[in-house]
């Protein structure tokens, strides 16, 4: 599967999103090490503070299906720069693959790449020991 791909797969995924009061839709996907894909899009709540992100929805995904070494992450959104994954996201990647990949691409096609050792350093450091 090669980047083009995956943020291909992303594209379409995202058109499910279920993003009523952001209007920001964002697609996600996930490509594992043993070539396996996982999709995810925003799922938002009217409490807003219980929205989860594409990145954490595909995430559940991979892991629900004991999927855990992730390569590649791609991203598509409908912002006028391509959207990098969240705090909480950003953690929650950390888990799994410390040194992800992520390619994030906006719907005209404008692409960033991001490496998540460098958008969150230290992820693990201090925490359970
Ligand atoms: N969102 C994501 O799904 N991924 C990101 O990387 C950025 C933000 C969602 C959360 C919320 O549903 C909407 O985008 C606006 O923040």
């Amino acid at each position: 599967m090669t980047q083009a791909e995956l943020l291909e797969v992303a594209r379409e995924v995202r058109n499910h999103a279920y993003a009523p009061y952001s209007h920001f839709a964002v697609g996600a996907a996930l490509l594992t090490s043993d070539g396996r894909v996982f999709a995810g899009t925003n799922v938002e709540n009217i409490s807003y503070s219980l929205t989860i992100c594409a990145e954490r929805v595909a995430t559940g995904a991979a892991v629900s299906a004991g999927a855990h070494d992730f390569e590649l992450l791609a991203l598509v959104s409908d912002s006028a720069q391509p959207v990098v994954p969240c705090g909480a996201c950003r953690q929650v990647l950390a888990e799994f693959a410390p040194e992800l990949r992520i390619v994030s691409s906006n719907i005209s096609g404008a692409t960033a790449e991001f490496r998540l050792d460098h958008l969150l350093p230290t992820a693990k450091q201090g925490i359970l020991g």
